[in-house]
């Protein structure tokens, strides 16, 4: 297959043996995404691919049947490639690959699959990076790296395009599937985040169970021009982390998906390895910031393939403001005494 997107990674990985190797692994995932595409696009979105199984996975979630295809589809491709572990959100362990492979990859095989039997943008999230001599013979050793040590990462979407959002750590670029060209080629070089963030995504459902700061911050959203802010805000909520990413990489804005004090949700609902670290990678190599509402996400050491954590993400600005909010919303020279507590939100 030759397309933009390979010469982009032949011109990235020069004569590096290493990015040679994340070169080609980026070439089977794309194989197994165009496979993916094409049993959403058979299958359509009706009941049998959003069909749950008795199953549940690590993370306790419903398995929906192509939660189980896509994982399939991904783990014959990293078998096909230069990767030693492969960990998946639908696997408690991480599965043996090619014992003399340099990479391990971290992988959401289909994210958004509250999603699949609604027609909405769905996808997959991965997250490349070296394996090291211990990760070699003890796959809990390799996946227990901060996102820091990332080689590449990015994301497909199954929407109404076949996208990929590729960082191999030089910039954050996408690439659209061109069904004439049988390829991918190059549709957005060097995404530049705007910092200022107009529209917000978060799941508002959830307000009552958000820490105070968490509530102080969106109330101030809400309260738009009127408000501290001294401006309106719009809100979007997908509930595919990949579609609400794509949206900030294109139009800025900031995603927050806080810890709560639901049961399980402590940590929020997002996975650090195969979510939050990969996202991060391509929203900092496009210029903006990604925390779990304080700490640069990027520097976090997992304490397992299926850590959660707390994610917000986009505009550099807005994020280091989030940031100041869960820091103590008191001190906030922002919120002016006329504001205090008020919120929309309560009666
Ligand atoms: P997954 O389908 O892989 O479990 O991911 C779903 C995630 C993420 O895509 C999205 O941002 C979030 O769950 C939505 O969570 P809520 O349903 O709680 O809003
Ligand atoms: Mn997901
Ligand atoms: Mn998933």
């Amino acid at each position: 297959m030759s397309s933009s997107l390979d010469a982009y990674l032949q011109s990235q990985a020069g004569s590096d043996p290493l990015r040679a190797d994340v070169a080609e692994t980026v070439r089977q995932l794309c194989l197994a995404a165009i496979k993916v595409r094409n049993t959403i696009l058979s299958g359509g979105t009706g009941d049998t691919l959003a069909a749950s199984r008795e199953a549940t996975n690590a993370g306790g979630d419903i398995q929906k049947e192509l939660d189980v295809l896509a994982d399939r589809v991904f783990e014959e491709a990293a078998k096909a490639s230069p990767v030693v572990w492969y960990g998946s959100e639908e696997q408690e362990e991480p599965v043996a690959a090619n014992p003399t492979g340099t990479l391990a990859i971290a992988i959401d095989p289909l994210d958004g699959s509250s999603n699949i039997d609604t027609n909405v943008s769905i996808g997959t999230i991965f997250s490349l990076f070296p394996v090291g001599e211990e990760g070699r013979a003890n796959p809990h050793a390799a996946f227990l790296q901060p996102g820091t040590s990332q080689l590449a990462a990015g994301f497909f979407i199954y929407g109404p395009q076949l996208l990929l959002v590729l960082s191999v750590g030089n910039g954050t670029h996408v690439f659209i599937f061109s069904p004439a060209f049988g390829g991918f080629v190059e549709m957005r070089a060097s995404v530049d985040i705007d910092p200022r963030a107009k529209e917000f995504a978060i799941n508002a459902s959830n307000y009552r169970h958000w820490e105070p700061q968490m509530r102080s911050y969106i109330d101030d959203c809400l309260a738009g021009v009127e408000g501290p802010r001294e401006r309106d805000f719009n809100m979007r909520w997908i509930g595919s982390l990949v579609a609400d990413c794509y949206r900030i990489l294109v139009r800025g804005g900031v995603f927050l998906y806080p810890g709560d004090a639901r049961k399980g949700y402590a940590k929020g609902r997002l996975r650090l390895l195969y979510e939050a670290n990969p996202i991060a990678f391509c929203v900092e190599h496009a210029g903006g910031a990604a925390t779990d509402g304080v700490t640069r996400i990027l520097e976090i050491v997992p304490d397992g393939l299926h850590a959660r954590t707390p994610l917000v993400f986009g505009g550099k600005r807005e994020v280091e403001r989030v940031a100041r909010y869960m820091a103590d919303p008191a001190s906030l020279s922002e919120r002016s005494p006329l504001f205090g507590k008020r919120s929309l939100f309560r009666a």
